[in-house]
């Protein structure tokens, strides 16, 4: 079968003017240093123009792609954007329920596997990386307060560790960096999820590589079951009135390998241009005219979307992150930031035999996300479509809304406030890294599937408090049993999306002021926007030690990567 596709210019997504040398050079070199950086300039076009592979540009042409997407105003004249592809069905990751031992205990198998060549864009196979698959894993069918053992297998060739977002779990089974499996080695983790029912995920956590692991496809969902949405009436059919959809966006090179990192300018946060959705490019779902309930993740490494339905319908919020909400929540579009899930429901009763999109208003929200050009592209600037809803005919018996979901306690916090402060790149490290004098830091080796580059983890750029990530620095330390209310300062110029281990919480202010409806529930990532202060409570009842501890961070992966991460420890 053949199917058309768009063909792509290569290296960069978008022809974005930022990235010609000539014009910076122009624009920036102050005379006495216009034939430095002219020569830069140089090494930039023989690189670009050559469209080698990445992580064979010079550090100095890196520098320069850096600086021009910085100074350029990047995605100040946005690419046509390409409409939806819609040719492919949406794939439904297959449930993983587990068996039940002689012990009571329920069993699951996972193993991190380098896959057969996927086809994430039409007529392009990806090398790609997934558990028990070639890309993405199983959603994982969590039955509330059962004992639960997971058998964990690394059957790639660099150590990962499986880290379960969202889950209320002490520090040793959480999956962070301390938690690492050798390759060819599997580890077995035992805990229960005694926790409301909520959309969770799964994906890996190593010290300074979480963005490329992700990048090249281990992620998948954890749903915690706990019987409330059968009780109140909410769609619970997986994949045909419950349907889960994981939202990422990749970058591909020509031979349709993904091409993570090409350009220094990518520590900002890693975007692409294919926009995938449960790992195929711009799907399409067949469902039934009536209630439906999304459970979107955004299980992209940097990308913020602003969902929006094609005709501008309303849609009702009922999840956020950790567990339903009061009541639904009526909305006409939902920003998501990575890390972030929510549960919507869409009446599609009268529209059978009709076509619906789904699609990111990205544009809209841009502007107060943002104050460093560098950081959006063309995307950003724009709007891109993310799957088509084919309406088909009503099942037997069509779920409603509910009018009320749950009851949330209230907390009370019962020790001293925490402080933190979310701060960006600042401008000597920009510089010192345009100028391709970094300094020290790992190289960037082609060890993902297919030669695709790691990227540059582990460099000082991104930190919280002034500090940035060590694995032998434990920067706060918790007393078990107390609820905290922490401050959240962003003082850098991004917009980050923050969040803790080991608890859910609540979000009490924005600058001051209460949070919006749909955000006044359970929730364990919080979008803090450039110049914002948000104010969290939560309660710490599992224990993390110094071996184990937590981590707090900011889920732009190259971020978190980058130095964005600090651990505490609860005892
Ligand atoms: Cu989704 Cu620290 O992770
Ligand atoms: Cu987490
Ligand atoms: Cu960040």
């Amino acid at each position: 079968m053949s199917v058309p596709h768009n063909p792509k210019p290569s290296i960069t997504p978008n022809p974005d003017a930022n990235d010609d040398p000539h014009t910076l050079a122009l624009a920036l070199a102050s005379p006495p240093r216009r034939d430095a950086l002219k020569k830069l300039a140089t090494g930039t076009v023989a690189v670009l123009g050559g469209y080698l592979a990445p992580g064979l540009m010079s550090a100095q042409a890196q520098g320069m792609s850096m600086m021009g997407g910085m100074m350029g105003g990047s995605g100040q004249n946005p690419a046509p954007i390409k409409p939806g592809i819609f040719q492919r069905p949406l794939p439904l990751p297959p449930q993983l329920l587990g068996s039940e031992d002689s012990a009571g205990v329920q069993v699951y198998t996972l193993k991190a596997t380098p896959g057969q060549h996927s086809e994430l864009v039409t007529g392009l196979k990806t090398p790609s990386w997934g558990y028990n698959g070639a890309f993405l894993g199983p959603t994982l069918r969590i039955p509330q307060g059962k004992p639960l053992r997971f058998h964990i297998e690394n059957a790639l060739d660099q150590s990962t560790t499986v880290h379960w977002h969202g889950a209320h779990i002490p520090g040793k089974v959480d999956g962070g960096p301390h938690n690492l499996i050798a390759p060819g080695q599997s580890m077995s983790v035992s805990f229960t999820l005694n926790q409301p029912a909520a959309t969770l995920w799964y994906h890996p956590h190593p010290d300074n590589r979480t963005g490329p692991q992700v990048f090249a496809g281990l992620a998948g969902l954890m749903l915690v079951d706990d019987g409330t949405d059968v009780r109140l009436g909410l769609p619970h059919t997986y994949g045909v009135d419950d349907i889960p959809l994981v939202l990422q966006d990749r970058r591909l090179n020509d031979t349709g390998a993904l091409d993570y990192m090409p350009t220094m300018r990518d520590v900002m946060g890693m975007k692409g241009d294919h926009f995938l959705v449960n790992g195929v490019e711009q799907p399409y779902a067949n469902v039934p005219g009536q209630w439906v309930r999304l459970r979107i993740l955004n299980g992209s490494n940097a990308r913020i979307y602003n969902l929006t339905f094609a005709d501008k319908r309303e849609f009702q919020v009922i999840a956020s992150e950790a567990g339903l909400l009061v009541r639904p929540v009526a909305r006409h579009s939902l920003l998501l930031s990575p890390g972030e899930r929510a549960e919507i429901m869409v009446n599609l009763s009268q529209d059978q035999g009709k076509r619906l999109v789904l699609r990111s208003e990205s544009a809209e929200i841009v502007p107060g996300l943002n104050r460093m050009p560098m950081a959006a592209d063309a995307y950003d600037h724009s709007h891109f479509d993310l799957l088509e809803l084919r309406v088909g005919p009503p099942t037997a018996n069509p779920a409603k809304l509910p009018s009320q979901l749950a009851t949330l306690m209230t907390l009370k916090s019962d020790a001293p406030d925490r402080h933190f402060v979310l701060q960006g790149m600042e401008m000597s490290r920009m510089r010192s890294l345009m100028m391709g004098g970094s300094g020290p830091g790992p190289k960037s080796p082609h060890a993902g599937p297919g030669g695709m580059s790691m990227g540059v983890g582990g460099r000082d750029l991104f930190a919280i408090n002034d500090q940035f990530m060590r694995m032998k620095v434990i920067n706060q330390r918790v007393r078990l049993d107390s609820t905290e209310i922490w401050t959240v300062a962003n003082k850098g110029m991004m917009g980050h999306p923050f969040h803790v281990h080991g608890i859910s919480f609540r979000i009490l202010s924005r600058d001051g002021v209460p949070p919006p409806e749909h955000e006044q529930g359970w929730k364990d990532v919080v979008l803090i926007r450039s110049g914002e202060t948000v104010h969290i409570i939560a309660h710490f009842d599992q224990p993390a030690g110094d071996d184990h501890p937590y981590m707090y961070h900011c889920h732009i992966l190259e971020h978190e990567d980058n130095g964005m991460m600090g651990q505490f420890t609860v005892a």
